[in-house]
């Protein structure tokens, strides 16, 4: 298939790329570069620079190339952030979503797989989060998420857009090839944070909230292995040749790991001992996020093969250790 990765530079989109590219689809990558990083992107496909908040750099994409199926990965992802400055999330996470369904539409492309997020349904109201928990986001990169969900599903009844939105939970891990994992610069993400504080020695962990209910006090989260979530973006390109509508489906391994235990599993990874501070809880984290993925492994007949979290970190500590980007 011809498949557009919006994103496809980015720490989610390059290893999608990866996948795609090696199964022999014809990829190509539109990203800003605003967070990605060019060498991410495979040998031998095409990157083309360019914003979603620019329709006339998408027109000229859509154009050039046909497209079979769109996979979007491209957003402002920090929750934090979105709080301070709701402004860039609107702008990129929405109207950015926008400018790429209506070129879409302009050229007669109706399959669309969305990144969506965990953080669509705010704080859990039972132990694993299933597609029927109320969708109530606490923070502007949730409501985000939710608002391009909405639009998908009208988009489907007014133009017959058939879509994919992908909920992922704490995404981790990295390809186990060693050539791309997870660069972010600031990064925020635990598991890359716990990595850098052994192999710099200069930023120190910092255990953010100890006085959370859970039963170590630090926040629980689903890790599920980048290229798991990859697999289920190929099996719902395929469920949608065979789907009509607007579907939406939940992504983790659905077990939780609390920050501490994360930390004890990398210290058994990497056989070193890791040093942290605790620090006041940031704004916006919810206790607990733990995904019931029952619907997409029976709907899109998907099956995680990172199953264990030392597994996941194995992969990430492999590439931090070599990261070239
Ligand atoms: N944490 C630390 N120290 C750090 C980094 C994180 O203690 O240096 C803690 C956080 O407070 C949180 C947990 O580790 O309790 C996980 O934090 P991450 O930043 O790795 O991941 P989040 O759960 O905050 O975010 C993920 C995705 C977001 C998405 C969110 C849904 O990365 O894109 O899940 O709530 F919005």
């Amino acid at each position: 298939m011809n498949i557009l990765i919006c994103g496809g530079a980015g720490y989610i989109g390059s290893h999608m790329v990866k996948m795609l590219a090696g199964q022999g689809h014809q990829v190509v990558v539109f990203d800003n570069l605003s967070t990605g990083h060019k060498e991410a992107v495979a040998g031998g496909v095409e990157l083309v620079m360019g914003d979603l908040l620019r329709p006339g750099d998408l027109a000229a994409l859509f154009s050039r190339h046909h497209f079979d199926a769109v996979m979007h990965f491209s957003a402002k992802s920090l929750v934090g952030e979105s709080v301070m400055n709701p402004a860039l999330y609107y702008a990129n996470n929405v109207i950015g979503t926008i400018n790429l369904l209506d070129a879409m539409r302009n050229h007669g492309v109706s399959r669309f797989i969305f990144s969506s997020s965990a953080s669509i349904f705010g704080n859990p109201l039972q132990e694993r989060i299933n597609e029927s928990h109320p969708q109530a986001p606490i923070n502007p990169y949730g409501k985000t998420k939710l608002m391009v969900e909405h639009i998908l599903r009208d988009y489907h009844a007014a133009y017959g857009l058939r879509s994919v939105s992908l909920r992922y939970f704490n995404a981790a891990g990295a390809d186990p090839g060693g050539e791309i994992g997870e660069s972010h610069q600031p990064e925020t993400h635990l598991l890359p944070n716990i990595l850098y504080s052994l192999l710099t020695g200069q930023k120190e962990l910092k255990v953010f909230g100890r006085e959370y209910n859970t039963p170590d006090g630090t926040c629980v989260r689903d890790y599920i292995h980048i290229n798991d979530l990859c697999d289920a973006h190929l099996l719902a390109l395929s469920f949608l040749e065979k789907n009509d509508g607007a579907h939406g489906f939940n992504l983790g391994n659905g077990n939780g790991f609390s920050v501490l235990e994360m930390i004890h599993s990398a210290e058994q990874v990497t056989g070193r001992k890791i040093a942290f501070t605790s620090a006041p809880p940031r704004s916006g984290d919810p206790a607990t996020l733990v995904a019931d993925s029952t619907l997409a492994v029976r709907q899109l007949v998907w099956q995680p093969k990172y199953t264990k979290i030392d597994d996941i970190i194995a992969t990430a500590w492999h590439w931090h250790q070599n990261q070239r980007f």
